[in-house]
C-alpha cells in the first residue's frame, strides 16, 4: 500500500479522536506558535496537519494565513467538517510534502507535529528539507515535534525515525538555529506511552 492509502485508509476507518497521535489540544505547538508573537497575518503552514485541532486554535487566536497541508484527502475533510463556517479560515493544501509545490519564501512557521518522522528514506528527508527551504521565509520558524528514541518504533504502524535533537540540528546545518526543545510524553487513546520531541528552529537570515 502506498503512503496516501494508508494515509486515506486510517482517515476512513477511525474516528479521528481514536488515532494514536490524538490529542484534544496541541498545546505545545499553539503555545510555541503564540509565543513568537508575530502578526495574526504572518502566514502558517501545518504539514501533515491532517484532522488536527491545531486550525481550530490558531483560527480562534485570530490567525488569518493558515494553510494546512495533508496527504489525506479524507483528513482535510475530517477538519473542514468539523470546523464548519469557520474552514473558509483557511486554505487547504491536499499533497504530499516530499513532491508539492510551495510559493517560494512565503511562510513565518512552518508546523510539523509527527509527519517527518515517517521520512525514513534518506531521499525522502533531503526532497522534505528541500520544500522546507525553499517555502519557508528567512528568518522564519520551524516548530517541529517527532518521536524521541524512547518512543516506539512504529506510528500507525508505519516504521519511524527517531530524534535526539542534535540529529535535527545536524540535519538542517547551519541554515537554522535551534532555539528551543523539550521531551513530552504523549498517551494513545489506547494507552501506549510515546516520548516526542518538539524543537523550535528559527531560520538563519
Ligand atoms: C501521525 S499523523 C499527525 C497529524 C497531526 N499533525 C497531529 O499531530 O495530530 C501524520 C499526518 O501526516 C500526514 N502525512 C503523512 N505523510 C505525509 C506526506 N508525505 N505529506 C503530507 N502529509 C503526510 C498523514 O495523513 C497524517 O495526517
Amino acid at each position: 500500500m502506498n503512503q496516501k492509502a494508508h494515509w486515506e485508509q486510517v482517515y476512513t476507518t477511525r474516528p479521528a479522536d481514536q488515532v494514536g497521535w490524538f490529542k484534544t489540544h496541541l498545546q505545545t505547538s499553539l503555545n510555541w506558535i503564540k509565543n513568537l508573537e508575530l502578526p495574526k497575518d504572518s502566514p502558517i503552514i501545518d504539514i501533515g496537519g491532517g484532522a488536527s485541532t491545531l486550525v481550530d486554535d490558531l483560527v480562534d487566536a485570530g490567525y488569518q494565513a493558515l494553510t494546512i497541508l495533508d496527504i489525506s484527502e479524507k483528513a482535510l475533510s475530517l477538519a473542514k467538517l468539523r470546523l464548519g463556517d469557520k474552514a473558509d479560515q483557511a486554505n487547504w493544501i491536499s499533497g504530499d510534502i516530499t513532491t508539492i509545490d510551495l510559493p517560494e519564501h512565503h511562510f513565518d512557521v512552518w508546523h510539523d507535529r509527527a509527519v517527518f518522522h515517517f521520512l525514513t528514506e534518506p531521499d525522502h528527508q533531503l526532497q522534505y528539507q528541500k520544500n522546507l527551504m525553499h517555502a519557508l521565509k528567512p528568518g522564519g520558524h520551524l516548530i517541529i515535534g517527532t518521536f524521541s528514541p524512547e518512543a516506539p518504533p512504529k506510528c500507525s504502524g508505519l516504521p519511524v525515525q527517531r530524534y535526539e535533537p542534535e540529529q535535527l540540528v545536524n540535519f538542517l546545518s547551519n541554515d537554522f538555529e535551534l532555539k528551543k526543545h523539550h521531551k513530552e510524553l504523549h498517551v494513545t487513546p489506547g494507552g501506549v506511552e510515546q516520548m516526542y520531541l518538539y524543537c523550535h528552529f528559527a531560520r538563519n537570515v
